[in-house]
């Protein structure tokens, strides 16, 4: 019997970091190993052009995303990895998604309403209906879970109601897939541990993962902490889950000292450093190394394309006669 499948993308945006680790590429490689899947990941080119950016930079930046996949361990052998905009059907899905969702839904996103806010002079129709490419993205591939971070979930619940209304409207076609989170959905930012932690509030705010031991040092020197142990502060929190995260005992004896209130914040800073220098240091080797040899990463984009390619197209044909087009 065929596997179920599970499909996820991410936005060639710049350099990945934790975040983007612990909410979702950690899990990606986790659902590989584990066998149970059929798995696609991909590069969401398209999505990331509603954000300000320098087309120069683009090939980059996707090179950077494959680059990070294969070094953290997604294997083209095991999962299909592929790039969004060498398969039209996501934006011809799109366009008939976009003719069932109601502008009201779109108007409730919230990280539409963020991205607005942040980037005022650049409030494009395409950021509006991000989510309804989202959708196509996923439902092109008929799966059952789309591994994502706590932030995504409300794009899920739409592609959900998507596939609803398709299905109501055109006949059977589309499963309604379920958010698969991990056991730490969302990292806080260092400077600003209310919010979550996102490259567009600044570097200083993540820990990237080709960050060498020395900078992840200086960025956490300047992590907010608290003046004492105790006070159940959200940065204490932050810089202890990411510690769990790697070496749970550690994290623990921390946890201790912190109730005891004889916790030392520099303490914590310091073992972090090391334990992410550790966890990180042969995927910033592999990492390099990859981007020495880019056609080795477009080698991998295009054979995974053509894979995509075909679930994609055979979904498609079907909303094709189903939609009355044809
Ligand atoms: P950013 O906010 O830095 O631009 P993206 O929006 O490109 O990151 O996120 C890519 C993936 O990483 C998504 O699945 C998202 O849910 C996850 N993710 C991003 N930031 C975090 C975070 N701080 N905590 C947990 N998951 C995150
Ligand atoms: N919106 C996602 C993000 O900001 C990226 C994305 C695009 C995605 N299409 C997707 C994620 C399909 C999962 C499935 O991170």
């Amino acid at each position: 019997m065929a596997k179920p499948r599970i499909i996820s993308g991410i936005q060639p945006t710049g350099k990945l970091h934790l975040g983007n680790y612990l909410g979702a590429l950690k899990h990606y490689v986790e659902l590989q190993e584990s066998g149970k899947y059929d798995c696609f990941f991909f590069i969401a080119d398209l999505h990331s052009l509603t954000e300000n950016y320098d087309p120069k930079q683009k090939q980059a930046d996707v090179l950077e995303v494959i680059a990070t996949f294969l070094a953290l361990g997604l294997d083209p052998k095991k999962s299909t990895l592929f790039l969004q905009s060498a398969i039209p059907a996501h934006t011809q899905l799109a366009w008939i998604f976009n003719t069932l969702t109601p502008m009201g839904e779109l108007e409730r996103m919230t990280q539409y309403k963020d991205k607005a806010a942040r980037q005022k002079q650049n409030v494009n129709v395409g950021l509006f209906t991000y989510p309804v490419l989202q959708a196509a993205d996923i439902l092109l591939y008929k799966p059952f879970g789309v591994p994502v971070g706590q932030d995504q979930i409300q794009h899920v619940e739409l592609t959900r109601m998507i596939a609803r209304k398709f299905n109501t409207k055109y006949g059977e076609l589309f499963p309604e897939p379920k958010e698969l989170l991990t056991p730490v959905p969302k990292v806080m930012s260092l400077l600003e541990p209310e919010k979550k932690m996102s490259k567009s509030l600044g570097d200083q705010h993540v820990i990237n993962l080709t960050d060498e031991p020395d900078v992840i040092k200086k960025k956490l020197a300047r992590a907010i902490t608290a003046t004492e142990g105790g006070s159940e502060n959200p940065g204490v929190t932050n810089l202890l889950t990411l510690l769990e995260q790697f070496d749970a005992d550690k994290a623990k004896a921390f946890w201790k000292q912190e109730a005891d209130r004889t916790i030392r914040y520099s303490d914590v800073k310091a073992e972090l450093t090391d334990t992410l220098d550790h966890a990180f240091a042969a995927f910033r080797k592999e990492h390099a190394r990859l981007l020495a040899h880019p056609k080795e990463c477009v080698t991998v984009l295009e054979a995974g394309n053509k894979k995509a390619e075909k679930v994609a197209c055979a979904t498609l044909d079907v909303v094709t006669d189903k939609v009355g087009l044809r």
